[in-house]
């Protein structure tokens, strides 16, 4: 049978590392799509680049626009990234029913609903397994793996930047800003590394990840956001010794009064396996109702990892090209009609555990006033440690733990140890998950 034909657009790492795993493995690859994948168009900015790395095996453009309108070309790969021309691009090779394999995150989590709705009416595929934690086939296991079970929830360390910079910050007890610098240098934070470093990119990723575990539309306004740049080593220690890490975790949990999506540090305990995934890697905890709870680790970006997801994807929509397009596995795997209005809660009614830190001065009653407004706020201690003040302070660290308790709760709680006289720093709080 002919090749499929593919037109790639950006051949940047990932697109490189694609065109690279493509041919090293074509023989496989074919033996398991059933017919050859051949890359016959490259659309670059940077020809030389892309004429480098291609080396006359296919044509290359410069301008995208000729590839998505090609006649020849089957399915089109977006690695072009951000959201405005990668949109534009996308949509037009839908409207000219070409399928898309997709790594873009942002584009999907923003504009998602509008992108399937017309992939669906147009009858083409819109594949996104590298959006999503790199090399890890979450999104197969999800939409496929685990179709059996009512998800209940989902924890993932979904941010390999993140986590790089929370695992210094532990193992070498530095401060955010020089694990960050060092990031940079390394090459894994952007030079601009808002996404990574304030939950953005983790949230995109859940988002997506939600709305094929509990058949939502996407929403990633409704997400609650906080990143990690606010976070001291002094915390980071101070968990340690009460025997958790803290990690960037993407909670999506389903409860009875709606779907819990949250992007936020979090102390885990320690002997979790997920609480010991350190450096760039990513993870995904996934509790099913029949399965129980399965974890998902691997390289979270890099170009050949991030291929592996392309290329799987390119597999899946070469065999299913021909079948009838109702015969496909759904996009959010829901039905499209099948989605439901169940609410996406605001972050105050949000159920967790917490750590909370403060400065207090070392005087009777202090204690017994902050213990007092936590049991009015019907808020339950499990843990706490004060730390015997420094020779010659008169000021020492509380660190409480509590059992669960409602964010609102916990919100009016700090707010009123924060105005006792005593207290002498604002309350610092990181939510605690058990994950069991
Ligand atoms: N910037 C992402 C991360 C990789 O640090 O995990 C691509 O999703």
């Amino acid at each position: 049978m002919k090749s499929i034909k593919v037109g790639l657009l950006g051949i940047g790492t990932v697109g490189g590392g694609t065109f690279k795993v493509l041919q090293r493995n074509q023989e496989e690859i074919m033996r398991r799509a059933g017919r050859g994948i051949e890359i016959a168009m490259v659309a670059d900015r940077d020809m030389e680049r892309a004429r480098s790395i291609t080396n006359g095996a296919c044509e290359v453009v410069n301008d995208a626009n000729l590839v998505v309108s090609h006649p020849d070309i089957d399915i089109v790969i977006e690695l072009i990234g951000g959201y405005t021309i990668a949109k534009e691009l996308v949509l037009k090779a839908i409207a000219n029913g070409k399928h898309v394999v997709t790594a873009n995150k942002a584009l999907l989590a923003t504009h998602g609903n509008e992108i399937f709705a017309a992939a669906h009416a147009k009858g083409v595929m819109v594949a996104f397994e590298a959006a999503v934690a790199g090399g890890i086939p979450i999104i197969k296991a999800l939409r496929e793996g685990l179709t059996a079970n009512r998800i209940q929830w989902i924890a993932g360390i979904i941010n390999g930047t993140s986590n790089f910079i929370l695992s210094e910050m532990r193992s070498k007890g530095l401060a955010f800003g020089d694990v960050l610098k060092e990031a940079q240098r390394l090459g894994y934070a952007e030079a601009d590394p808002t996404f990574d470093i304030e939950g953005i990119d983790a949230a995109h990723k859940l988002t997506l990840l939600a709305s094929i575990a509990f058949g939502v539309p996407i929403q990633f306004d409704k997400a609650y956001t906080e990143g990690i740049s606010q976070l001291t080593a002094e915390d980071i220690r101070y968990a340690e010794q009460l025997g958790y890490r803290i990690k960037l975790l993407g909670i999506a949990k389903r409860t009875e009064a709606g779907i819990e999506l949250r992007v936020h540090p979090t102390l885990i305990p320690a002997q979790r396996l997920i609480a010991n995934v350190e450096g760039v890697m990513n993870a995904v905890l996934v509790k099913g109702d029949a399965v129980g709870a399965t974890l998902y680790y691997g390289a979270g970006a890099g170009a050949e990892p991030t291929a592996s997801a392309v290329v799987a994807d390119l597999v899946d929509v070469t065999r299913l090209h021909t079948a009838d397009p109702g015969h496909r596995v759904p996009h959010l795997a829901f039905q499209p009609g099948s989605l439901a209005d169940t609410p996406i809660l605001p972050i105050d009614a949000v159920i967790s555990s917490y750590y909370l830190r403060m400065r207090v001065a070392d005087q009777p009653g202090v204690l017994a006033d902050i213990t007092r407004i936590l049991a009015d706020g019907n808020i339950s201690i499990d843990a706490m440690i004060q730390k015997e003040p420094a020779e010659g302070e008169a000021q020492t660290d509380i660190i409480i733990l509590t059992h669960q308790a409602q964010e609102k709760n916990i919100n009016a709680a700090m707010a009123a140890i924060g105005k006792l006289s005593t207290v002498l720093s604002k309350v610092t709080r990181i939510r605690m998950e058990q994950l069991n």
